[in-house]
């Protein structure tokens, strides 16, 4: 594209760039030229008769020259897509996702089915790392709460690669329950696990939590995994190896509320409970398999936005009073909100 252009030695190239965007002069949608030690910047107007003072001064020289368009990437899917969705398909996406690996997985909102394809084709352009994007076909459901996931764009994989924390997890997505959303969790109650510690994560899955406490606390005394999804506590014991975790992990396949009375009773020191759904039906679980002195226990549920603990606080009480126990509340946090009335919230609880 023709237009008008200004022409600097290279080693005062720096000096004249600041000053055309300090009087708005540079062309940035256009590429600059650089030939013979001299770079040539394209001009968006014609410089007044001071701004040519201070360009003379430079020993700049201004002409008509031939450019090139300055392709810039998108910086957001939104952006991305602003030329290719209508007004109001842009008002209702969502730009979130997950990824996984070189799995992407998004939620496709009601109104925007049709262009799931777009949207999927869109997300791997701007992201090259990413080979598949599924979309969200479901809710988390079902006792091994899985969530149902379709292809939209790049090929299909059943099984993706997924690293956190200096640690690798094969994950079949759409088999098992997984969540990158749970990562700052798992940091944080990895960062809590005390040397000679027994833990045990319950409801474990691919095995995210107990490999990520062993690799930041391997002295713990032993991480025991329980998991009901037999594919799950299959992939589980895959990353256990992958991540070089056998001696400190041990994962169990099987009910939390018949393995901990028969395989854990009084044998640990923390206990992770991150299923909020349903988390209330296993605290009897957590306290028989705490020792008898005592120990912590990581409660996650989900609560009213308005008042998120509340009803948590009241059933561990309840719990506690059954087996004799007193409980001391550590920390209380808002893990993600969930919806627009309800949080996914952690209780860390001393039990003595
Ligand atoms: C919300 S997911 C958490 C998975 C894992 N902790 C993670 O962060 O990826 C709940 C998991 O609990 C498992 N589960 C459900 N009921 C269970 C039970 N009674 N005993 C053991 N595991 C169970 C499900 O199969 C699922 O993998």
């Amino acid at each position: 594209m023709r237009a008008l252009g200004i022409e600097i030695e290279k080693r005062n190239a720096q000096k004249l760039h600041n000053l055309l965007v300090g009087k708005r002069l540079l062309n940035g949608k256009l590429k600059p030229l650089h030939a013979n030690e001299k770079v040539i910047f394209a001009l968006l107007r014609e410089p007044n008769a001071h701004e040519k003072l201070q360009i003379v001064k430079l020993n700049a020289k201004i002409s008509k020259k031939d450019f090139e368009q300055n392709i810039q990437k998108p910086r957001s899917l939104r952006e991305a897509l602003s030329a290719k969705l209508t007004k109001s398909e842009l008002q209702h996406l969502i730009s979130s996702f997950d990824v996984l690996g070189d799995v992407a997985v998004i939620e496709i909102p009601e109104g925007l089915e049709k262009r799931g394809r777009l949207i999927g084709k869109t997300l791997i352009e701007l992201n090259p790392g990413l080979k598949s994007v599924y979309r969200i076909a479901g809710a988390h459901s079902g006792e091994y709460r899985t969530q149902k996931v379709e292809l939209i764009a790049g090929k299909a994989q059943k099984t993706a690669h997924y690293r956190e924390h200096g640690c690798i997890f094969e994950i079949d997505f759409a088999d098992v329950f997984f969540s990158p959303r749970l990562s700052t969790e798992r940091k944080r109650i990895a960062g809590l696990v005390k040397p000679k510690e027994a833990v045990a994560v319950f409801f474990s899955g691919v095995g995210p939590f107990a490999v990520v406490i062993a690799k930041k606390q391997p002295l713990a005394e032993k991480i025991y995994a329980v998991e009901l999804n037999p594919l799950a506590h299959r992939q589980a014991l895959d990353n256990i190896a992958l991540n070089h975790a056998e001696n400190e992990v041990e994962a169990i396949e099987g009910d939390v509320n018949k393995i901990a009375p028969k395989l854990l009773k009084g044998k640990c020191d923390r206990i992770v409970m991150p299923m909020p759904k349903t988390s209330e039906h296993f605290l009897d679980s957590a306290f028989i398999a705490l020792k008898k002195e005592g120990g912590i226990v990581h409660y996650y549920h989900f609560g009213p936005t308005e008042n998120p603990y509340a009803a948590s606080i009241a059933i561990i009480k309840q719990i506690a009073q059954k087996y004799g126990k007193k409980i001391k509340i550590l920390q209380k946090r808002i893990v993600r909100p969930f919806s627009a009335s309800t949080v996914q919230t952690v209780l860390d609880f001393k039990v003595y």
